[in-house]
């Protein structure tokens, strides 16, 4: 067969359709929109199903643990009654050390029972490792393909240490450099081997997260006697607050669900020249904004994560803050936990000293920590790569040049984003796909359910762009 650039994306259809085992035509309205739930419902696992799947595998049921002492530096920071409960839940402790084994669980499972002999799956990250640990419990081969190095082959600490992870339990990592090929060589693979396609997108990882909020708002319930006032979600694809949210509602939980990101505005996602000037390979806004604004831009037809339908509020914090909020986590409570997570803290640190001391925020992951995603590789490689690291004011560090570190846990202050400017941005990207017009404009309660807005706010926003 051809395997030519253009031969392999002219079969991207077919080649995903075999690899997936869902139809995604079958849930296409004749508009612009598609039915979501129907495409949740698709995979066939109920929740009590997914949750029994992932008890037999080392998934879920982490414990909630209380933050008491950042909790108290955060009562020194509030006006007097001022300074909310924080709680963690973590997530470490799942097999491969983060909720996406919640993830991995249900498509690896999936897969082994539709008879694949192995997965794959495109990812830079900790997904990565959660579809090897669970394909090394299920007995399945496994290829991870990863965006690892610059033009230089030079790779990100933390990337190196996910790859590392990885080949740990067993994988093969296929490693490239940045830039457009990540999804061509994953439809390569997928064809020349006939594994499947262990999505990030797909129903059943998104389905898989389910767990993980109903789970939070059970615990905070029976062990404080209420649903948490708000959950923090760390946001890149969107797939962590989705499943999150939808669990969240399942058990009933009002909470307000918030996402955060690490600001790293202005640095560009596919440029060589960018690649190694981050120090956070997710939970950023390079992918918190690009996939909330589009979420369809992943590797399967329709994304099962769609978090402008779930969120309430967004925000984001420096990479500064997070370091810092990373050591006050290891030396007030004695937890060493990595990266993506700690961006939600450090957003929950600032948002719990302006809710009241009776109210419970919940940050609602942790991830391991270890090599590569340590503060000192990281520290380390930025100043190689002519980033200025300093103490002072956060709200001064400018991505790919600076990384202040707060001189005071009282800078810690994240930053809210408009929703409505992402909800316009998505509005103008598919009116720009769809060539749609005042007069043809169709499927409005389809707009109107992913941007979680009625018909009036729809007509307002669409009045603004
Ligand atoms: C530990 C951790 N937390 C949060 C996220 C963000 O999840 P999502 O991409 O579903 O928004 C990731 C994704 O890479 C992650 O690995």
């Amino acid at each position: 067969m051809d395997k030519t650039y253009e031969a392999i994306m002219a079969r991207k259809n077919e080649i995903l359709l075999k690899s997936v085992g869902l139809d995604y035509k079958e849930f296409e309205n004749d508009g612009i929109g598609f039915d979501f739930e129907k495409m949740m419902d698709s995979t066939g696992y109920d929740y009590d199903l997914m949750e029994t799947i992932q008890r037999d595998n080392g998934v879920g049921n982490t414990p909630l643990l209380d933050l008491k002492n950042i909790t108290k530096l955060a009562r020194k920071y509030a006006k007097p009654g001022y300074g909310a409960k924080i709680l963690l839940k973590d997530e470490a402790c799942n097999a491969s050390g983060s909720f996406k084994a919640r993830r991995a669980s249900i498509s690896v499972y999936h897969a082994k029972k539709l008879g694949f002999k192995g997965v794959i799956a495109a990812t830079s990250g900790n997904y990565g490792a959660a579809v090897a640990s669970q394909a090394a419990k299920h007995g399945l081969k496994c290829i991870i393909v990863q965006e690892c190095y610059d033009s230089e082959l030079k790779g990100q600490p933390e990337i190196i240490e996910k790859a590392r992870k990885c080949e740990a339990f067993g994988a093969e990592v296929v490693r490239l450099t940045v830039g457009p090929e990540l999804f061509y060589q994953l439809l390569l693979l997928l064809e020349e081997t006939g594994y499947f396609n262990a999505s990030l997108y797909t129903p059943f990882g998104i389905g898989g997260v389910e767990t993980l909020g109903y789970e939070l708002a059970i615990q905070t319930k029976e062990k404080y006697g209420k649903f948490p006032e708000s959950v923090v979600c760390t946001n890149a694809g969107g797939g962590n607050l989705t499943g999150t949210a939808r669990g969240l509602l399942r058990a009933n939980a009002d909470s307000l669900v918030i996402a955060a990101s690490v600001n790293l505005s202005g640095l560009h996602m596919a440029s060589d020249k960018d690649f190694n000037k981050k120090s956070f390979t997710t939970g950023h806004t390079g992918f918190g904004i690009p996939f909330s604004i589009n979420p369809d831009r992943s590797d399967v037809p329709r994304s099962a994560g769609r978090p402008l339908r779930y969120m309430d509020e967004y925000y984001t914090v420096s990479q500064g803050e997070v370091f810092f909020v990373t050591e006050m986590l290891a030396e007030l409570e004695g937890l060493e936990r990595g990266p993506a997570g700690n961006t939600s803290l450090a957003v929950a640190f600032s948002l719990a000293q302006k809710m009241k001391e009776d109210e419970i925020i919940v940050v609602q992951e942790t991830e391991y920590t270890g090599a590569g995603k340590h503060i000192q590789p990281q520290l380390s490689f930025a100043i190689e790569n002519g980033i200025n690291v300093e103490f002072g004011n956060p709200k001064d560090e400018v991505p790919g040049k600076s990384i202040i570190l707060p001189r005071n846990p009282s800078l810690i202050s994240a930053r809210k984003l408009n929703i409505d400017d992402l909800r316009k941005s998505y509005l103008r990207s598919v009116i720009k796909v769809h060539s749609l017009t005042k007069n043809n404009l169709v499927d409005t309660d389809y707009l109107c359910e992913e941007l979680r807005i009625d018909k009036n706010k729809l007509e307002k926003l669409l009045g603004e762009i």
